[in-house]
């Protein structure tokens, strides 16, 4: 009796910790002179890969290597996800959030993987690509994988290749969880989460050290994630644009959440070209309901006077993107984020002296003090915006006034959560922070400030703008 109380409690612990996870454009030359307060961010070489093959290895590979038991995962959840992307074998029925891997020491366990960030629900559909923007970072993570050890322990044993296979994910992230908590749900607290393991990674073989080996603040800065339809327009990776170099090994560093050694981000690395070519592949989804065409005509007129200069061109055969950096005091928007590298160069100088900055295909991690105005393919789709997500709709973007200050939605990003005519999620106004849903922009680094480019437009024009804007 009292045995199976404490294992109904110990499944009942499982089920919290997995709820907690539920959640080629030609280069444009640069201009003869950029836009004052811009800065031409230049390409930098590329490895070809086979996008089918990198399909299949997004949803099935072990770039993450370490994770949940698959016999204690289903045990809790059973294996019937709708949301399994009609895989087959071991992840039928598991869902896109997780990969179905077999570790080192061939025991299967259950992986987050990059679609626990780069999967989203959108209007009832999950689509592959849409940044996520209802994951709840809120919560200690290190809290819940101190709870999952004792599971894990009382399933196997801490003898048992089970918790061999399983430990490398609760350890790391039981030293990333006070560091990576937001204060709002739908923000991302990824380039934290890279900055904290590398403190804890040896910069020439990668392996694991218990203790930080530089200091890293608490607190972490918030984003959204950009679509990943938007990438292959761009010469610089993230919203600051310091992700230069090889593509494929920048994005392999989410293997550093697990990874025993450099031999294995190796063989990681080889695969990510493929990966990195199914990404470039991507469209943006066309914007579902009617569009009037004469007003979005009279729309494109005001973009290509007041937008085009920074977020490109997007009428075929015109299409073009500057690929420009945008200073701070030219943009306005949040600093923390792009100050953050300023303050605390320990993370990217640890990168660039690192594996992964090494060789012909090396990744390296570059500052600027500003954000890339991003392109606006299937910006329908992306609410909210800013790199903070700090702007319900596109309205409230294009005239800074009415944006507001607390703002709070549902998060369950149905049809009948979308707005049609403000372009991005219905929300209601509140007067102060009262839960984790509500999002306090007067937080630093969730400030909604900045981007006052739509302000001087009549409302006439905006409303043009922001039919344009659907067709994108
Ligand atoms: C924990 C959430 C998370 C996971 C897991 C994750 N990403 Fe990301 N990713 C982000 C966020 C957030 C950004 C934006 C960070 C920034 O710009 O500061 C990002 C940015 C990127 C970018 C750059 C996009 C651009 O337009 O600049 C690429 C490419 C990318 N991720 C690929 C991957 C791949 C491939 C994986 C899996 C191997 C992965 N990510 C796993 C959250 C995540
Ligand atoms: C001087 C350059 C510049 C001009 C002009 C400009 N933008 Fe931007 N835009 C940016 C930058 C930089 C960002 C990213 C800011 C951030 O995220 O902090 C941005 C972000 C955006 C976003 C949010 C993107 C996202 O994914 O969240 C939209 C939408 C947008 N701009 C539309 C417009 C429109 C429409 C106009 C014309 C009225 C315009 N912009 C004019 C530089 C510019």
């Amino acid at each position: 009796m009292k045995t199976t109380h404490f294992i109904s409690g110990l499944l009942l612990v499982l089920l919290i910790i997995l709820a907690n996870c539920r959640n080629e454009v030609s280069d444009t030359e640069p201009e003869p002179g950029t836009p004052a307060g811009t800065t031409y961010l230049e390409p930098s070489p590329q490895r070809n890969g086979d996008a089918q093959a990198g399909y299949q290895y997004l949803i099935y590979g072990d770039f993450i290597s370490s994770g949940i038991p698959l016999p204690v995962f289903k045990q809790v959840f059973g294996s019937n996800s709708p949301d399994d992307l009609g895989r087959t074998g071991d992840a039928d029925g598991i869902s896109y959030r997780f990969n179905v891997v077999t570790a080192a020491n061939g025991v299967k366990v259950v992986t987050p993987t990059c679609l626990t960030c780069h999967a989203e629900r959108l209007n009832g559909q999950v689509v592959v690509g849409l940044g996520s923007n209802t994951y709840d970072y809120t919560t200690d993570q290190a809290v819940t994988f101190q709870q999952a050890d004792l599971a894990v322990q009382l399933f196997y044993g801490q003898n048992s290749p089970e918790w061999e296979a399983y430990y490398p994910a609760s350890r790391a992230y039981q030293a990333i969880g006070p560091y990576i908590l937001t204060k709002t749900r739908g923000v991302n607290p990824a380039d934290k989460i890279f900055a904290t393991l590398s403190a804890h990674r040896h910069a020439d073989d990668l392996h694991w050290i218990d203790d930080q080996q530089f200091n890293v603040p608490l607190e972490a800065v918030p984003t959204d994630v950009p679509a990943w339809w938007l990438m292959k327009k761009k010469h610089a990776l993230y919203y600051n644009g310091l992700g230069r170099g090889d593509f494929a090994r920048l994005s392999s560093a989410s293997g550093m959440l697990t990874l025993l050694d450099s031999a294995e981000a190796r063989r990681t690395d080889d695969r990510f070209p493929d990966l990195m070519a199914w990404i470039r592949s991507l469209e943006a989804p066309a914007y579902p309901y009617p569009v009037d065409q004469a007003l979005a005509a009279a729309g494109q007129v005001v973009f290509e006077k007041n937008c085009s200069k920074c977020h490109g061109k997007y009428n075929i055969p015109d299409e073009e993107y500057p690929n420009l950096l945008v200073d701070l005091s030219t943009v306005g928007t949040d600093p923390l984020l792009s100050q953050t590298y300023q303050s605390y160069p320990e993370y990217h100088n640890w990168y660039n002296g690192s594996w992964y900055a090494l060789g012909d295909h090396k990744g390296q991690l570059l500052p600027n003090s500003g954000y890339v105005a991003p392109p606006l393919d299937g910006i329908w789709a992306t609410a909210p915006y800013l790199h903070n997500g700090s702007v319900p709709t596109l309205e409230d973007l294009l005239n800074s006034p009415q944006r507001p200050a607390y703002w709070k939605r549902t998060f369950d990003n149905t049809e009948a959560e979308y707005d049609k005519v403000k372009v991005g999620w219905k929300y209601s106004v509140e007067t102060s922070q009262a839960d984790a849903d509500t999002y306090n922009t007067t937080l630093a680094g969730y400030r909604n400030q900045g981007h006052t480019f739509g302000d001087v437009l009549g409302a006439d024009d905006r409303k043009a703008l922001i039919e344009y804007l659907k067709t994108l």
